[in-house]
């Protein structure tokens, strides 16, 4: 029997984006597990400033942690972080990688997602962990060891709050990660992937506030709260302790995931019909929904920021062009149609309000 090496003290963990929450969370999780580390960052150098200062506090013999400023879109910052490493740490790779940097901008649907926004999603969250991947398994093939751990998101398998370009950049991981583990499984190498929904403490999601009003609002999440970096740590954690677990890819989710999969018709319904409709139409049709088909809404106006908010009967709402958005039981429909400014999204509205009908996008089969 292949001998059972399970040991992360002494090993090098290489952690993207660990000046944010998830990644900082992981750093201190493997230096308390005895990992030496090299901790990247691109624009907040006070952040990892101050986890440096707090994790070399503690007892560091006989182990070093060095930090880079990488742009992850950059396959020649990629390489440049791989020369420092072995300048710095005397080794040609990790042999821990945690893929974790990561960008997500919101948008409504497809139509608002430009080229250059799919192809920046794509680098950033995909190429990215390809090229890490490809320049960290040498050095594990070599010694027989290895632990690959991207770090993906709900929105891999259609939930999330994020559009289209977000959630191909991280079912991408996950295709990516199955592929690499079967490929290496023999070299001792295990390839995993932590797919987190509204983790809270971090720089895309600061606090509750911060997603009131969207399908992630804690009201909305049945443990009433949102996960946090530790959580997400302590579940890279056990990837790194658990050699036998490889393939896999752990929905950190509460069970946010079975919501929204779960079967609803009424809800398609719906979004098939509000698509061709009149504002006020839309409005009367919500009013038959009951509160707990409708969960939340969103506006994304001119400058495509989203409103969010969850009472519909507010008459605060005026805008020039937007994009209505709304949540029912789990499900987003996606772009239901455009408003006039001075129009209140109410749901007494009386006026009609033509709509500037807007390519409405089915859910995939498998949730319906
Ligand atoms: N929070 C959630 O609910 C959630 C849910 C699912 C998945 N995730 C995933 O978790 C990972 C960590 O995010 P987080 O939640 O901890 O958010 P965060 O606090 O905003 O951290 C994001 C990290 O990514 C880095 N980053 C962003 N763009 C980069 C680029 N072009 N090059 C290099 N680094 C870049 C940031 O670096 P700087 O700050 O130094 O610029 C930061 O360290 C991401 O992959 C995200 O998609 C998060």
């Amino acid at each position: 029997m292949a001998k059972v090496d399970n040991e992360v003290k002494g090993r090098l963990a290489l952690i993207t984006g660990a000046s944010g929450g998830i990644g900082a969370a992981c750093a201190r999780d493997l230096w308390g597990e005895g990992a030496s580390l090299a901790l990247t960052y691109f624009q907040n150098r006070q952040s990892i400033d101050v986890l440096l200062e707090e994790l070399t506090k503690s007892d560091a013999t006989g182990r070093k942690i060095t930090v880079h400023c990488v742009d992850t879109g950059s396959p020649d910052a990629i390489a440049q972080l791989f020369d420092e490493i072995k300048a710095q740490h005397g080794q040609a790779g990790p042999d821990i990688l945690i893929s974790n940097a990561g960008y997500g901008k919101r948008f409504p649907g497809i139509l608002d997602v430009s080229l250059e926004e799919f192809d920046y999603t794509i680098n950033i969250n995909l190429r990215a962990s390809f090229i890490l991947t490809k320049l960290s398994i040498p050095h594990m093939e070599a010694q027989g060891w290895g632990r690959i751990i991207f770090i993906s998101s709900i929105a891999a398998i259609g939930g999330g709050i994020n559009a289209c370009q977000y959630a191909a950049s991280k079912a991408g991981l996950s295709g990516m990660m199955k592929n690499l583990a079967m490929k290496h499984a023999r070299s001792g190498i295990t390839v995993n992937d932590v797919a987190p929904a509204m983790i809270g403490d971090t720089g895309m999601i600061p606090d509750e506030k911060f997603v009131e009003g969207t399908p992630g609002d804690v009201k909305n999440i049945p443990v009433g709260r949102l996960g946090t970096p530790q959580e997400c740590a302590n579940v890279v954690t056990m990837m790194c302790r658990t050699g036998y677990l490889t393939g896999q890819s752990i929905l950190l989710s509460d069970i946010l995931h079975a919501r929204e999969q779960r079967p609803n018709s009424a809800g398609i319904v719906h979004e098939l019909k509000l698509a061709e409709q009149t504002a006020n139409l839309i409005i009367e049709a919500l009013g038959k929904l009951s509160d707990e088909h409708i969960t939340s809404w969103e506006i994304f106006a001119e400058n495509k920021e989203p409103s969010m908010g969850e009472d519909l009967s507010s008459e605060s709402q005026s805008f020039k062009e937007a994009t209505i958005c709304l949540w029912i039981a789990g499900f987003r429909t996606p772009q239901v149609g455009s408003a006039t400014r001075g129009v209140p999204v109410a749901k007494e509205a009386s006026r009609p309000v033509q709509l500037r009908s807007r390519t409405c996008i089915s859910m995939p089969s498998d949730h319906i």
